[in-house]
């Protein structure tokens, strides 16, 4: 174990007595955009909880960078370089843009305060509106704002769950735009969790697929680029 940017060997997990996670294990190389697709409830968001140790491992290991992470607390992975977007996004509604993206700030490794620069490249919106409270957004900018909050703390890897729900088509378009160009500019590692089949198609380079807790398949670039192929991993 350990030669990727991510190596999750045999992890389960789960919420008081009842176990989710069934093992899981999966690596993902440098620069890679790997996405987790599956049904609702398989388990995707207790994963990514997992990796970043939002939520504590009943067993398995988690390693980053080649280190073993999984004793470590979310603030300590976070600040090894591990950026996490949660489902739902979780931003600070009463918070201007600035303050959120402060939030992310704490965790930066890299001091000399470029990355808000960095961020406002990739989501001029975010600048334009930097004064605003951040709960009289639309859905798809309060995305952009969570995903640029995780970038503020110059992260390695990137966890995305599930960025599209809710967002209207052309926003989810743009979105994706970004995540693939810091991928491409920046060489981010990204683990991209969706369901919208046409973002998984533009963005990620293979995948796996999830059921009730367990990757039940390894999915290469042609198969995510079938549609037929995707809804049938998707659908219940
Ligand atoms: N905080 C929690 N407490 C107890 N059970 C939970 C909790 N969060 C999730 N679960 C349960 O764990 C299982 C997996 O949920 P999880 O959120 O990981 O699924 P998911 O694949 O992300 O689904 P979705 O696509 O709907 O986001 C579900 O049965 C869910 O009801
Ligand atoms: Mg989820």
């Amino acid at each position: 174990m350990g030669r990727g940017v991510l190596d999750v060997s045999n992890l389960s997990a789960g919420y008081g007595s009842g176990s989710i996670l069934q093992g899981v294990t999966l690596e993902i190389g440098a620069g890679e955009i790997v996405a987790m697709i599956g049904r609702n409830g398989v388990g995707k968001s207790t994963l990514m909880k997992a990796i970043m140790g939002v939520l504590p491992a009943t067993s398995g290991e988690v390693a980053f960078m080649g280190q073993p992470i999984t004793h470590l607390s979310p603030e300590q992975r976070a600040a090894m370089g591990i950026g996490y977007v949660p489902q739902g996004r979780e931003i600070f509604p009463e918070l201007t843009v600035e303050e959120n993206l402060m939030m992310g700030e704490t965790i930066n490794r890299d001091k000399r305060g470029t990355r808000y620069d960095i961020v406002y490249a990739y989501f001029p919106v975010l600048r334009e509106r930097r004064r605003q409270l951040a709960g009289t957004f639309s859905g798809g900018q309060q995305q952009m704002l969570a995903i640029g909050r995780a970038l503020v703390g110059a992260p390695r890897l990137l966890l995305v769950d599930e960025p599209s729900v809710g967002i209207q088509p052309t926003i989810v378009l743009e979105i994706g735009e970004v995540l693939e160009k810091i991928n491409a500019e920046e060489g981010l590692t990204i683990l991209l969790v969706e369901q919208n089949t046409r973002l998984i198609a533009r963005l990620a380079h293979r995948g796996y697929a999830m059921d009730k807790g367990r990757i039940v398949a390894r999915l290469g670039r042609d198969q995510l680029t079938n549609q037929d192929m995707l809804v049938q991993y998707l659908a219940v």
